[in-house]
């Protein structure tokens, strides 16, 4: 049998891939768009899956995984139910920490900015796009919020299901609906030997974002 705490003991020694200033043109995005290329071709599982934290309206901070659906020049989209506990933290505190963790290929990259809701034109173009099973779920899940049972969220698609049946139009919940990062601050991480890490980081100004600056910082 593998021993559990053999996992948290390991040591591994990073590949010889490097990162150089050189490498990386002068916007952040053009990068992070072609090292999502890279880690879709080189098969990382899911590469578009990032950890989104947020600042609740506590003042504590939460993460949880969600899928990019989108980045341009204009920052990185995902979707969710905006009554969702983070929906609730972006609305007292409009700024967003996102992760890839690319462990496979020795690299994350880390963003983060400012954020605001997508348009509604944007968010049904997006919803209509979705399979209709999950436009049902999302119909039928008020996300975050407590169910007595599974029973009840697997009725209440059902009722969904029959009251849709044969019918390819489920409309989008007001609740539902994508959020844009615009980054004022990325970060690429690569992995080196014996921990001798390549750390890249773009900053802009936050209040009138220009041009970027890349510096790099010690691992
Ligand atoms: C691989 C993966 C992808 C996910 N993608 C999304 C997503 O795109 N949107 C979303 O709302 N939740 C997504 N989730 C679920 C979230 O992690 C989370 O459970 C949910 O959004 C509720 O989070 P909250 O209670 O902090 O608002 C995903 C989870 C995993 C593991």
């Amino acid at each position: 049998m593998t021993d559990p705490d053999a996992a948290l003991s390991r040591h591994t020694d990073y590949g010889a891939e490097s990162l150089d200033e050189a490498d990386f043109g002068g916007d952040p995005l053009v990068a992070f768009h072609s090292w999502l290329t890279e880690a879709a071709a080189r098969g990382v599982y899911e590469p578009n899956a990032m950890v989104l934290s947020t600042i609740g309206e506590d003042g504590i901070p939460s993460s949880r995984t969600v899928l990019l659906r989108g980045v341009d020049a204009d920052g990185l989209v995902f979707y969710t139910d905006r009554s969702s506990r983070k929906g609730r933290a972006l609305a007292a505190h409009p700024v967003a920490t996102l992760l890839f963790p690319w462990y496979a290929l020795h690299r994350q990259v880390i963003v983060t900015g400012d954020v605001t809701e997508v348009s509604d034109a944007e968010s049904d173009a997006y919803w209509a796009s979705r399979p209709l099973g999950s436009r049902i779920a999302g119909t039928a899940s008020r996300q975050s919020q407590p169910i007595a049972s599974r029973g009840e969220l697997e009725s209440r698609v059902h009722e969904l299901e029959v009251l849709h049946h044969g019918d390819e139009d489920v409309p989008r919940p007001e609740r539902w609906g994508g959020y844009r990062v615009r980054p004022w601050r990325v970060e690429f991480w690569q992995g080196r030997t014996s921990r001798l890490h390549d750390r890249l980081v773009f900053t802009r100004d936050r209040e009138a974002p220009g041009g970027w600056t890349i510096q790099r910082l010690q691992p």
